[in-house]
Parts: C-alpha cells; sequence; structure tokens
C-alpha cells in the first residue's frame, strides 16, 4: 500500500485548513485508519528523568523503515492510541509526512505540542559545525515544530575516510550545545557511541549528553553499556527492541538471522502472561528503565504495543531472568556498512570499541 495515495503538500502552513484536513482524512482511510477514531488517553506513563532536567516517556514509534504513504497514519494512530513519544530522524526521508499528521492530529486539539516528545538526530554528512543548526532547523522545519525535546548525533561516522574521525566529534557536540543555548532543543544526545566514545565526548562536554540510543532487546542486551551509562545518569534509549525484522533486506544481513519475536522463551513467557512475543520483548525493555522504540506502520500492532503500559501487568522477576539469560547474543544492526580500510573505522570492532 505504499506510495499509493499522493502526499499533499503542507509545509507553508502550520495548522490545516479545512481542505487539508478533508485530504488527510483522505489519506488515512485510504490507508485503513479512521479519521474521526477516537483518542486512547493512556496517563501517567513511566518516564525517565534526563540530565537535563526533561522527561521522556517510555514508550515512543519508531519511524525507520517507515515509507512515505504510511508513516504518517502511523504517527496519527500512534498519537491517538496514547503513544506521547515518536523518533525520528533527517536520513529516514519522511520527517515531511510525520510533521503533517502531528500538526493534523495535534490541531484536532486533544493532544498538546508539550506532551508529546519528539525526537530527531543529525545526520552522519551533516557534522561540520557550520551545518549543524541548518540541519537542525530542516528537522524543525519537516516536522513543524518549533523547538525539538531531544537531538541526536546519530552515529560517531562523519564519512570523512582517514585515521581520525573528520571533524571530531567534540566539535560537531559544540555545535549541537548551540542548539540548547538558543532554545531550538530541549535535551542533547548521542547514538550508537560505545562507552569509550562516550566518555571521550563527555570528558569535553559544556552540556552532557544526556541519552545513548542503541540497540537493546533480549538477543543484543547491551548490559555493560547501559549499566556504564546508568552510572553516570545518560539514559539508554532500545532501537529495534522486536529485533529489527524488516531491516534485513535494507541493510544486508542475512535472513536466516534468528529473531527475539520467534524465540521459544519469549514464547512461553507470552503464553503465560497471556501477551504477544512483541509485548513481552517491550515490557521487557521498560522494566529495564530504558526508553523503547518499536516501529510499526499497522494499526492493530501500534495499538497493541502500547498495551504494555495498560491493565497493571509486568514481567516476573523469575520471567526476566529467563529472558536476560538467552544465549544468542547479536546485533542486528551492526554497523558494518561504516567500515572502511582507511580509517576511521577498519572494523566493526573498532566502530564499537570491542
Ligand atoms: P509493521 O510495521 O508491519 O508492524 P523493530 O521495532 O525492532 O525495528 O521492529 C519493527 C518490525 O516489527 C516491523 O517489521 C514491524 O512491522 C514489526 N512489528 C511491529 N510491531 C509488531 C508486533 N506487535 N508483532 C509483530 N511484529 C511487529
Amino acid at each position: 500500500m505504499a506510495n499509493t495515495v499522493p502526499i499533499h503538500d503542507f509545509s507553508n502552513v502550520t495548522e490545516l485548513n479545512e481542505e487539508q484536513k478533508r485530504q488527510l482524512s483522505e489519506l488515512e482511510r485510504a490507508q485503513g485508519v479512521a479519521s474521526d477514531a477516537g483518542y486512547r488517553i493512556v496517563a501517567p506513563q513511566p518516564t525517565a528523568k534526563l540530565l537535563s532536567g526533561y522527561t521522556i516517556p517510555l514508550v515512543g514509534l519508531g519511524t525507520w523503515k517507515s515509507a512515505k504513504g504510511e508513516v504518517g497514519a502511523a504517527v496519527a494512530t500512534a498519537l491517538r492510541a496514547g503513544y506521547r513519544h515518536i523518533d525520528c530522524a533527517r536520513i529516514y526521508q519522511n520527517e515531511h509526512e510525520v510533521g503533517e499528521a502531528l500538526a493534523a492530529v495535534l490541531a484536532e486539539g486533544v493532544v498538546k505540542r508539550e506532551e508529546v516528545f519528539i525526537t530527531s538526530k543529525l545526520w552522519n554528512t551533516d557534522h561540520d559545525p557550520a551545518r549543524v543548526e541548518a540541519a537542525c532547523r530542516k528537522s524543525m522545519e519537516d516536522l513543524r515544530v518549533s523547538y525539538l525535546d531531544l537531538y541526536l548525533m546519530h552515529w560517531p561516522v562523519t564519512g570523512t575516510p582517514g585515521p581520525e574521525v573528520q571533524p571530531p566529534l567534540a566539535d560537531t557536540w559544540a555545535a549541537m550545545e548551540q542548539l540548547v543555548d538558543k532554545g531550538l532543543v530541549r535535551t542533547i544526545g548521542v547514538s550508537n557511541f560505545s562507552a569509550k566514545k562516550l566518555e571521550a565526548l563527555m570528558a569535553r562536554a559544556r552540556i552532557q549528553p544526556a541519552v545513548n540510543q542503541v540497540e537493546a532487546h533480549p538477543y543484543w542486551r547491551n548490559e555493560e553499556l547501559r549499566s556504564w551509562c546508568a552510572a553516570r545518569g545518560v539514559h539508554l534509549t532500545a532501537y529495534s527492541p522486536l529485533g529489527s525484522p524488516d531491516s534485513a533486506a535494507v541493510i544486508g544481513r542475512a535472513a536466516d538471522v534468528p529473531s527475539p519475536l520467534k524465540d521459544e522463551t519469549v514464547a512461553a513467557v507470552a503464553a503465560e502472561l497471556g501477551k504477544s512475543p512483541a509485548q513481552v520483548l517491550i515490557r521487557w525493555a521498560v522494566q529495564r528503565g530504558t526508553s523503547v522504540l518499536p516501529k510499526s506502520v499497522n494499526p492493530q500492532r501500534i495499538a497493541a504495543n502500547l498495551e504494555v503500559l495498560v491493565g497493571g501487568w509486568q514481567l516476573a522477576p523469575e520471567q526476566v531472568a529467563r529472558l536476560d539469560a538467552l544465549p544468542v547474543q547479536r546485533r542486528m544492526v551492526d554497523g558494518s556498512f561504516w567500515v572502511d580500510a582507511r580509517g576511521p573505522y577498519r572494523s566493526t570492532a573498532e566502530l564499537w570499541d570491542e
């Protein structure tokens, strides 16, 4: 169903007029999302307090690989289903449509901008300090927001071959600090950083990175990094919490890599609780105190994934222990696409400092 419905250009308006609302509901109807769907309020939601003083809702909607023509409906569905955290990035090439949906839902008046936590990320090719603000403003314009709740350095990678990362990560970080000074961004952080890279950045930082967004799920628990970050007050956000089943083709991972969604122990725990394997994986992340970004463009799955916060259920310590003992440990997003014989990362071991 991707790209079968034209996306209208709403980029010059801050609030949708009647005709634009009609177009958006047509788009949603075509995608099976009722535009007059009621709102579900899921409150209070678990949050984590960040070093910046702001709070981050623990469950957010992921938008990586959500196609144009689908992502807007997914975001609108999520906000109406009770999500208050949307994770975006410039490189996902869909922020404009996310912004359309966000504006449409905010215009309905039930959800307020300040209740929604919006993240975007600085792409590798925009690390030059002279480019950082423009990149951030482009994401803000596409997302139609006057501030971002969180802006992350997407990778410790710039694409410039050579022995050192060029421009240096600390220079890019200094430009990101200025985004906070200017009120464009409330909190800044990083993504895909090892403890070693984060420590080096923290030593140079005026404003400490408050978040490290990395892959985490029971097949890649990333526990050492999580506890290292926790000891320093850095919040960990878990991406690909379901094991990223739809990224194999995108990043060239073998299709037969085992999936936590199909794991026998996860299935057994799900059966014990009367929940789905995805809900067990998301709940596991929440109970670890991480925020977690399940991606979906399917209305039923979007709603079901937030159900982990409803009904007062939880994984028993014994069930958590079984998930914490799963022997398969491997990244689904291994960063091998950044390996370059000319440096700075000549192996994934150098990228992840392992
Ligand atoms: P879809 O978008 O069609 O729902 P991750 O969050 O680890 O990146 O995983 C995203 C993948 O998992 C997508 O392929 C998504 O498909 C699928 N997915 C999302 N929610 C569920 C769910 N509740 N059960 C099974 N698969 C899901």
